[in-house]
């Protein structure tokens, strides 16, 4: 069996920007890596997120919403991330299952225990080892990811950052509120500090884990 590492935290908080180095730095201390991402990760996947994340659906029901993400999970489940766990590859993954109980039950207010349903459903018994949760200040991280989206020559997906801030502090207590009740499992990081800081944060945790990992099972 292999190792899950998923990255959460809201809009701009610096997770792609965090995954893509620690990917980097496990592969040079050669470690099997799959880095992938949520919504999406494989073709089928990836066409649900372009509705998801298009700023022209204002229209979509939080209802509609939930049963997409869980689609696009169950697809991306069962085609990448299990797969690649079976194979005893360290998998990364730029949001996952807590975004959606942070999301769609803190943010939208859709009961957890529907979110939670949902969630198993979609996973069919895949759960992270470890989450880094880059914790951040909601009116830092949009504007990040503004400047990012700005930049970009890509399709806009920014819808989520088109909600308002109340929104956005409702998603960063959720996340919050979910790190505190499984603290084993949550690796919370500061991400107010330049990327080589949080980096830094990041790094030594990991791979202390994947060796003590690598003891157990010898
Ligand atoms: N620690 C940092 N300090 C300053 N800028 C940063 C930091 N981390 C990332 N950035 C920049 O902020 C923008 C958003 O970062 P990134 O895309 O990694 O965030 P994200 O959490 O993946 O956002 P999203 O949720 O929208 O996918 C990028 O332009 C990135 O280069
Ligand atoms: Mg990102």
């Amino acid at each position: 069996m292999g190792y899950f590492i998923t990255f959460e935290g809201i809009e701009g908080c610096g997770k792609t920007t965090q995954i893509r180095l620690l990917a980097e730095r496990l592969k040079a201390a050669g470690r099997h890596v799959t880095l992938t991402r949520e919504p999406g990760g494989c073709a089928i996947a990836d066409q649900i997120r372009s509705i998801l994340l298009d700023a022209g659906n204002r229209a979509m029901l939080p209802h509609a919403e939930l049963l997409l993400y869980a689609a696009a999970r169950a697809q991306h489940v069962g085609e990448v991330v299990k797969p690649a766990l079976d194979g005893g590859n360290v998998v990364l993954c730029d949001r996952f299952t807590d975004a959606t109980i942070a999301y769609q039950s803190s943010g939208r207010g859709i009961d957890r225990g529907t979110v939670d349903t949902l969630n198993s459903l979609a996973c069919g018994g895949v759960r992270p080892d470890l989450t880094v949760l880059i914790d951040c200040d909601p009116a830092q991280g949009l504007e990040r990811a503004r400047r990012r989206i700005e930049a970009s020559s890509g399709p806009r997906e920014e819808r989520f950052e088109l909600e308002a801030l109340a929104f956005h502090q409702r998603v960063r207590d959720g996340y919050l509120a979910l790190a505190a009740g499984e603290p084993h499992r949550f690796l919370i990081v500061d991400g107010s500090g330049s990327v080589e800081r949080i980096a830094a944060a990041i790094t030594p945790q990991v791979s202390s884990r994947l060796e003590e990992l690598h003891h157990a099972v010898r």
